[in-house]
Parts: structure tokens; sequence; C-alpha cells
């Protein structure tokens, strides 16, 4: 997909890898920009940023986990701005935590928001562009949706599921003329990160550098964009030599203390 021109909705938009990608549209050449999240006061900071580029900047402040908030939003910004090219479905949260110390409610903004909330808003975007009989939507995953890893198995389930949705929707929606692409960075360095024990020899990437692959990969209409060499090797290696893999994960997951002081205490 050739993006010079075109208008593009990037959720997620606020800040960390949503931000670099709007930033990175901008550019590239995009001619406009829907920027969708909650925070308005940072929505408006970045679109500030993207017209210093000479590139229109639209601000949705949305919660992607109430559907009748979006579905207006949508239709507005439809009807003001036109069509779009291209959505990039980049807002999530992600929860760690030992599976036996799990939460519901942390589990629960997981699926509204990771899944739901990516339903809502691409439904509402693919049957517009179906109609048009163009359009790319490239769906943030993650390499935790390709390797699962201890401590983020809800967050690991959720990024699994949107590779099977992604995949779905390539096959169903390419009779339209629309693309389904999946962005899978690794570990980032974002304010999700912050919060994260992290796994022991895995170096942070900038959102700047994930931002670069996405243009690349829609560019390229890769089906599915692995960012750095880490990743590809441990796709490769789950392919290949699975049990390798669990034994490093393993040794590279954060200890889980409070697990450990469980199985300690509980009877034999
Ligand atoms: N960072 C990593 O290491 C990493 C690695 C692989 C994949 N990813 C994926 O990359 C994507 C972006 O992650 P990030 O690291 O940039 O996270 P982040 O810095 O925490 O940013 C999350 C973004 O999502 C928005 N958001 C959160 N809840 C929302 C809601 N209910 N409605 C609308 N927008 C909402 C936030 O804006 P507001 O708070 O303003 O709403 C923010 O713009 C996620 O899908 C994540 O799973 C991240």
């Amino acid at each position: 997909m050739n993006i010079q021109g075109k208008t593009a909705l990037v959720t997620g938009a606020s800040r960390g890898i949503g931000r670099a990608i709007a930033l990175e549209l901008a550019q590239q050449g995009v001619k406009r920009l829907l920027l969708v999240a909650r925070n308005r006061q940072r929505l408006a900071e970045v679109a500030t940023e993207i017209k210093a580029f000479g590139v229109e900047a639209v601000t949705l402040a949305v919660d992607l986990t109430q559907p009748i908030e979006v579905n207006i939003a949508i239709a507005r910004a439809w009807r003001a701005h036109g069509s779009i090219d291209l959505l990039v479905n980049c807002a999530g949260v992600a929860h760690q935590t030992s599976f036996l110390q799990s939460k519901m409610p942390n589990v629960e903004e997981e699926l509204a928001l990771n899944l739901m909330g990516m339903y809502t808003i691409t439904r509402l975007v693919a049957r517009r562009m179906a109609n048009r009989g163009e359009g790319t939507i490239v769906n943030v995953s993650s390499l935790m949706g390709k390797v699962a890893a201890p401590t983020m198995a809800t967050y690991s389930a959720t990024k699994f599921a949107i590779l099977g949705f992604t995949k779905a929707l390539r096959t169903e929606l390419a009779p339209h003329n629309i693309q389904v692409l999946a962005l899978l960075p690794s570990l980032t360095d974002t304010d999700m990160v912050r919060e994260l024990n992290l796994f022991r020899w895995v170096v942070p990437m900038t959102p700047d550098r994930v931002a670069k692959a996405l243009v690349l990969g829609v560019r390229k209409q890769s089906p599915e964009i692995l960012v750095g060499w880490q990743s590809h090797l441990a796709v490769w290696c789950d392919r290949i030599l699975p049990w390798l893999l669990q034994k490093v994960l393993r040794m590279a997951a954060p200890k889980d203390n409070q697990a450990l002081r469980l199985r300690r205490a509980s009877p034999r």
C-alpha cells in the first residue's frame, strides 16, 4: 500500500507505540490522521506534533471498551473527514501476574480492550471499507501472540487471539480488496512495560523502531510484521525446537515469589 496522501486512523495514539506510529505515518506523507485514545490532553499534544509536519490531525477521545461511544465517533468522523484508508489497531493493556494470583478484573480489562475493543472498531471501519472496495487494517498483536510467556498468560491469550482474528479477516475481507496484517512487536520501551518485571536477556526496543517496521510492512503488505532479530529467533525456535524455547523462557521469566511462597506453604 502506498500511504502517500491517505487517511489513517490509529488507536492508542496518545502515547507509546501508537503515538510513534502516528508520527511516523505523518513523516511518511499521509494526508490526515485520526488519533484515538481516552486522554484528550495527550491526544491534543500528539496532534500538535503531527501538524508540524503539515499533516491534518483529528483527535477522537473515546474509550474503546464502550461500543456506543465508538460507534458515534466513527460515524461522525467518516462523515466529517471522509473515508479511512488505513486502520491501525494499537490500543492495548497488559497485566503481569503469576497465574495463581491473577485477578478477574484485570483479565476482564485485557479482554474488553485487546479483543472486544479491537472487534468493535474493526467492524465499524471494515464495513465502510468494504462498501468502498478498499482498505488496509493492521492489528497490533505481540511476540507474545506467537510465543506464550509465563506470568503473562491472559495477555498472551489475547495476543494469540488477535493473530487468529487477523488471519480469518485476511481471507474473509480479501474479496472486498481489504488487506489485513498483524504487527508483532517484542519488548518496547513504553509506559506499558515500565510496570512489568522484565524477562532476563530481553533488551527493549524504541517505539520509533516499531513504527518504522510498521510502515515498511504496510508498504510491502507483509501479513505478519515481526520486529527485530530476537523475535525472528524466538519464532523460529518455537517452530523447530519448542522444548529449548520453553527452557529458555523458564530461565528468563521473572521470579514469581508469591507463587513460590504459596507452593512452599501448601500441604504435600
Ligand atoms: N510495549 C511493549 O513491550 C509491547 C510489546 C508488544 C506488543 N505491544 C502492544 O502494542 C500496543 C501498544 O502498547 P504500548 O506499549 O504503546 O502501551 P501504552 O504505552 O500503555 O499505550 C497504550 C495506549 O492505549 C490507549 N488505551 C488504553 N486503554 C484504552 C481504552 N480503553 N480506550 C482507548 N484507548 C485506550 C492508551 O491511551 P489512553 O490511556 O489515553 O486511553 C495508550 O495510547 C498494545 O496493543 C500492546 O499490547 C506492546
